[in-house]
């Protein structure tokens, strides 16, 4: 997908083959397609009495191709899509929060002396809604991993009007524009001085008081934005809650030396490489 959106024309079949590139593109969409319907086939089988959850989106997906509204290659394609636009995001938001924690210690500390007084016990615990709602130092933490590290670092957008930007830039309809979220999010004129840096500051209410609600869109806004961003902000509160209550991460690797590769998620050249000890409160 990374290599189609950059390079376009491998749209064509018959221009990867040409490429050299159906071989592996092939392989990865077998792959991809046969892991999805491991996932969906259970469902899929089900008659429509039997999907009672109607909140639940494969059961949706399942009742409408019982009715004929959908085939089951759609239902496929949109659970392909799910899964891809909430795993690795999720995911990398995760691993980057863990990673920029371990890079400036005395944040994890701080995060850590929330969790120990919402979560004094040791052992298991379980992570309720309202338990998220109070965890106010660990929300202004991810809120400036996904802007410093924005999982999504680009989106791209097609004019279906003439449009005249604010700065006076017209664009004609019809004309493909890319959104780079990255720089946007790194704007010292937005930002201030310490834009390039970590510092969960940034998200205090009086931080933002001026700023433009655009000026961070890691989940984008408007109509077309991220359909999953209340799910994907409550399951990494989660996971980063039991993982910061339950371990210290550190690491010798300095966030100077990140080096970003282009991608359509947020990706380095060099992993760092974190190191993980139990801790308890
Ligand atoms: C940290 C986690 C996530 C980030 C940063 C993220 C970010 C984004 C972004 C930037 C877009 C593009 C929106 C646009 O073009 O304006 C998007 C689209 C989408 N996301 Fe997420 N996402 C995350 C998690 C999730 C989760 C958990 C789900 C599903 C449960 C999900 C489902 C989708 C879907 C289906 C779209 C396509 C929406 C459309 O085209 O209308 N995402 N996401």
């Amino acid at each position: 997908m990374t290599e189609i959106f950059f390079s376009p024309w491998l749209i064509s079949r018959t221009l990867r083959q040409l490429f050299g590139r159906e071989d592996q593109y092939f392989k990865a969409k077998t792959e991809i397609r046969g892991f999805i319907n491991k996932l969906i086939e259970p469902t899929l089988s089900k008659v429509s009495e039997q999907l009672k959850d109607k909140n639940n989106f494969l059961n949706l997906a399942t009742d409408l191709k019982n009715r004929g509204i959908f085939t089951t290659q759609n239902v496929e394609d949109h659970s392909v899509q799910i899964v891809f636009a909430a795993f690795e995001t999720t995911a990398n938001t995760v691993a980057y929060t863990l990673m920029l924690l371990a890079m400036f210690p005395e944040y994890q500390e701080k995060a850590f002396e929330e969790l120990c007084s919402l979560f004094p016990k040791s052992g298991d615990f379980d992570v309720s809604y309202s338990d998220i709602k109070n965890l106010v130092y660990l929300d202004l933490i991810l809120n400036e991993s996904m802007r410093l590290l924005t999982p999504v670092p680009i989106v791209a957008r097609q004019t279906m009007r003439d449009v005249r930007l604010s700065n006076g830039i017209f664009i004609p309809k019809g004309v493909q524009i890319a959104i780079d979220i990255f720089h946007l999010h790194r704007d010292k004129k937005i930002w201030g001085e310490n834009a390039d840096t970590f510092d969960p500051e940034h998200f205090l209410p009086h931080n933002l008081q001026e700023k433009h609600p655009y000026s961070f869109i890691p989940f984008t806004k408007g109509i077309r934005n991220c359909i999953g961003w209340r799910h994907a902000l409550i399951s990494i509160k989660i996971i980063l809650t039991k993982l910061l209550r339950t371990y210290k991460f550190s690491t010798s690797f300095k966030f100077e030396d990140l080096d970003f590769v282009e991608d359509l998620t947020l990706k380095f050249k060099t992993v760092p490489l974190l190191d993980i000890q139990r801790r308890d409160c």
